[in-house]
């Protein structure tokens, strides 16, 4: 860790020019230390500082998908850190005609000092870094969202004080979402319980990769059908939406194959009293979640929201500065 003394603020030396495709790529250390950057960075910025520690660096954020948050906040987080975002969409880019992302990772590799992508496939965005001389940070593909599971994990350390030993409880789709979320969880010591229907479960090599990485921890990964056993004392209750983008017509049998698994009144009457709702959204009422939790007083979603902007310049001023 690099101390920046006008701030003093350590940001973490370790990752510096790394991709950020996945939190299966970093060690647990540095995910804590990330961390503890995200919450001195949201210190700061509440305070109205804003160290440059991007001064004179050009992201290019690539989307195949539509975003709010996810452009937003790193176009927000780049300016706070005095450097320049710049938002293409993939359609626009020549490898909407059909140019190899290869090719195109070479290029961007010449103009700009890092990108940040959104595809639908994860094996796309793994070509685009291996090609580019640049890092490259994932902002959601069919297999993960990092930068979302950090944004979670800063929310309930925040709120709950601590992480190791909580218990969370993800019900719904085996997603991007879920991947990450899960990851991360075994990274900073927190069990969790991921209630899916049969046939939604996540991917079976990420289940095993996180199970593994949560037992050095002191933690565990349980992975059920049942989600009363999933949410019963738990701590944090996460969901996400049953039908992610580019699945819309898979929505009619989704949305049956799902109803046994909505968060509500009935279903959080098993976690503990103080049990906090989260949320990466965009989210779908009365869907996935009762209005009456997503809006109701055990509900972070919009802290967590915030928290997209903290912790990515977290990874940003470790990654590129
Ligand atoms: N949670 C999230 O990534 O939101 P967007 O799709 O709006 O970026
Ligand atoms: N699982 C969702 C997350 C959106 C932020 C999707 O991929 O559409």
């Amino acid at each position: 860790m690099k101390l920046l003394e006008f701030v003093n603020l350590e940001v973490v030396e370790s990752v510096k020019n790394k991709d950020l495709l996945t939190w299966l790529d970093y060690t647990s250390m540095e995910v804590k230390q990330l961390l503890e950057l995200a919450t001195n960075l949201k210190k700061l910025a509440k305070n109205n500082v804003h160290p440059p520690l991007l001064a004179g660096k050009t992201v290019g954020l690539i989307f195949e998908k539509h975003s709010t948050r996810t452009r937003i906040s790193f176009e927000v987080g780049i300016n706070q850190l005095g450097g320049h975002a710049m938002y293409m969409h993939a359609r626009d880019l020549q490898i909407g005609r059909g140019e190899p992302i290869s090719d195109t990772g070479k290029v961007l590799s010449g103009y700009m000092d890092g990108i940040m992508i959104r595809a639908h496939s994860h094996k796309m965005v793994e070509e685009l870094a291996e090609a580019a001389s640049i890092p490259v940070i994932n902002g959601l593909t069919d297999l993960f969202h990092p930068c979302q599971a950090l944004a979670d994990v800063l929310t309930i350390h925040e709120v709950k004080g601590y992480l190791a030993g909580l218990k969370l409880a993800y019900v719904g789709d085996g997603n991007n979402v879920a991947h990450s979320l899960v990851i991360a969880c075994a990274h900073l010591g927190i069990d969790v319980s991921i209630a899916t229907p049969k046939g939604f479960e996540i991917d079976s090599t990420i289940l095993n990769k996180a199970q593994k990485l949560a037992a050095s921890n002191g933690s565990s990964i349980l992975a059920t059908n049942n989600p009363i056993e999933s949410v019963s004392g738990a701590d944090v209750i996460y969901t996400d939406v049953w039908t992610s983008m580019g699945q819309e017509e898979e929505t009619a049998a989704r949305l049956d194959a799902f109803k046994e698994y909505q968060i509500n009144e009935d279903l959080v009457k098993h976690a503990k009293t103080d049990y906090l709702f989260l949320h990466c959204l965009p989210a779908h009422r009365e869907e996935e979640v009762a209005t009456s939790i997503i809006d109701g007083p055990h509900s972070v979603v919009f802290e967590q929201a915030e928290n997209r902007l903290h912790a990515q310049k977290a990874i940003l001023a470790s990654i590129l500065s």
